[in-house]
């Protein structure tokens, strides 16, 4: 038991979150992801990328309510099995899949998606860089939308090591105008923080979830029996965030890939001709 307990420990946030198969590991959960559909403005017609999917729950409902087709990314092998079994029963197989594949290096060519949609994981990684990479698979014109942890007030140092104890050392939300210029230094334009709100407090939250997540709730109660390891560690995360909600916020940061410039003009014959003399003239009566 004792073993088993500090396996839990021992898992980095990644890991617990891929083990319980949590579907809305953002903040707002579903219902900010909800809430952000309109501001993304996703067509049928449109290419989406999901990058740091986990376990598929938002890829798949913008399949079914937006019939569009997408892609969702994440590095955890067990994520990416739960995201494709949510694909295969909820009907959504034809539009979405899945694939394992790192966001700092995604197996995607240049200007292929209209869309990149992220959920909190920017926050975990070098922002400038994750960008980059969206930027390159981004059609021109294309855009970014990137729900993320916001700071609101300087984080003091012990809380910024109680953070990191519980959701990772990489762990670096940002202020508002911090996260647009990481967009800007990717090369993005427009860029804007859209529906940007306080942390609320997340006891309801975490019911929604459950109540409306299948792949969260599957096997749940035999999880938390045979790891009791598993519930302090998630209630010494909420109450980190719960004791210190004052500090963050979250928002989604959008940004536009620039479009082509214009094609340099054709010069006619005609005009070729006359400015190549004009040239000459100048040559000869500077
Ligand atoms: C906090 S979870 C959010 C998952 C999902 N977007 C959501 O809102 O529920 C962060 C996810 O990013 C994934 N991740 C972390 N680093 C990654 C990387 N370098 N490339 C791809 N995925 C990564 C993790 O495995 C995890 O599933």
């Amino acid at each position: 038991m004792f073993a088993e307990s500090k396996r839990v420990e021992e898992m980095n946030y990644f890991e617990l979150l891929a083990w319980l198969g949590i579907g809305s590991s953002h903040p707002g959960g579903f219902p900010a992801t909800q809430q952000n559909l309109d501001a993304m403005g996703v067509k049928p017609e449109e290419y989406v990328l999901d990058a740091g999917c986990g376990s598929g729950l938002t890829a798949c409902h913008l399949a079914k309510t937006r019939g569009c087709k997408i892609i969702g990314v994440d590095i955890n092998p067990q994520m990416v099995e739960k995201a494709c079994l949510r694909a295969e029963k909820e009907g959504v197989s034809h539009l979405v899949e899945f694939r394992l594949a790192d966001v700092y290096n995604l197996p995607f060519a240049n200007n292929c998606f209209d869309l990149v949609i992220a959920e909190s994981i920017t926050v975990f990684l070098d922002k400038v860089k994750v960008y980059r990479e969206f930027y390159r698979v981004l059609k021109p014109e294309g855009r970014v939308a990137d729900l993320e942890m916001v700071l609101l007030a300087e984080l003091p140092a012990n809380l910024r090591r109680q953070m990191e104890v519980c959701f990772g050392s990489g762990t670096n939300p940002l202020p508002f105008e911090e996260w647009l210029n990481a967009l800007t230094q990717a090369g993005f334009q427009d860029e804007i923080i859209k529906n940007p709100q306080r942390m609320k407090k997340n006891g309801r939250l975490i019911l929604n979830e459950l109540k409306k997540d299948w792949v969260l709730v599957k096997g749940l109660s035999e999880k938390a029996a045979s790891l009791p390891g598993l519930i302090i560690r998630l209630q010494k995360n909420a109450n980190f965030m719960k004791m210190n909600r004052g500090y963050f916020g979250f928002g989604l940061v959008c940004g536009r890939k620039p479009p082509l410039p214009p094609p340099p003009k054709r010069v006619g014959f005609k005009s070729w001709v006359l400015r190549v003399l004009r040239r000459k003239k100048r040559r000869e009566n500077p």
